[in-house]
């Protein structure tokens, strides 16, 4: 099976402009590749992520958050990530399973366990090889979103409205993450540059490339 790589980290943290790196220095060296993500990784899930993002759904509650994001995972992995790595190309996904656990059971408080089964049934067990978490300061990371957003015109700010405490929670519950699987996940200073971190991540995915060729 070819690569399976995601990232994770809070709302600024660059898992956008880091992925989009990454992708670019596969493709350079000839390595197909699909760049993802969640919510909104098929035509399906971009109308899910409408909903999930827009600072207009403040309404929202916790439980169909979540049932949103479940929705949205069992069709990206159907319909984008299995047939991607079945055609032998390496899939990078800006956030995934590891997202739902923070923010829905950290940030929001659902419980763990419901969270892991719902994904392990919109998975089917299947885990990223390497996932990386960019790790920063909350208001630092929030400054950063909420510029880009106001930048892009755009309305995607329903996490980005949510308080400082939330963040907290979804940071903490991250780094608890990582350090249940250290194996998995690699814990990236997203306060270095743009470049600094592009190198980081890079030194960790070539080893896996010629392990896995
Ligand atoms: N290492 C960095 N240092 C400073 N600013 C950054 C860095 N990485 C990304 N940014 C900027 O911060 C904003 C958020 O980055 P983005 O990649 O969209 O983060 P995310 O996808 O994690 O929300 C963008 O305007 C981006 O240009
Ligand atoms: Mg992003």
């Amino acid at each position: 099976m070819p690569l399976f790589l995601t990232f994770e980290g809070g709302e600024g943290s660059g898992k956008t402009t880091q992925i989009q790196r990454l992708a670019e220095a596969l493709q350079k060296r000839g390595l197909p590749c699909v760049l993802t993500r969640e919510p909104g990784g098929t035509e399906i899930g971009a109308e899910i992520r409408k909903i999930l993002l827009d600072s207009k759904n403040s309404r929202l509650g916790p439980l169909a958050e979540l049932m949103l994001y479940a929705a949205d995972r069992a069709q990206h992995l159907g319909e984008t990530i299995r047939p991607a790595l079945r055609a032998g190309k390496t899939v990078l996904c800006d956030r995934f399973a590891d997202a739902t656990v923070a923010y829905q059971g950290f940030g929001r408080g659902l419980d763990l366990q419901l969270i892991s089964d719902l994904n392990e049934l919109a998975t089917g067990g299947l885990k990223p090889d390497r996932t990386f978490l960019l790790d920063l300061p909350v208001e630092i990371g929030l400054a950063r979103a909420k510029a880009r957003l106001a930048r892009q015109k755009s309305s995607e700010g329903r996490f980005e409205a949510e308080a400082h405490a939330f963040h907290e929670k979804v940071r903490q519950g991250y780094l608890r993450l990582s350090q249940e699987e250290p194996g998995r996940f690699r814990v990236v200073d997203a306060t270095l540059d743009v470049e600094a971190i592009h190198r980081r991540i890079l030194q960790e995915v070539e080893p896996l490339l010629e392990a896995k060729p």
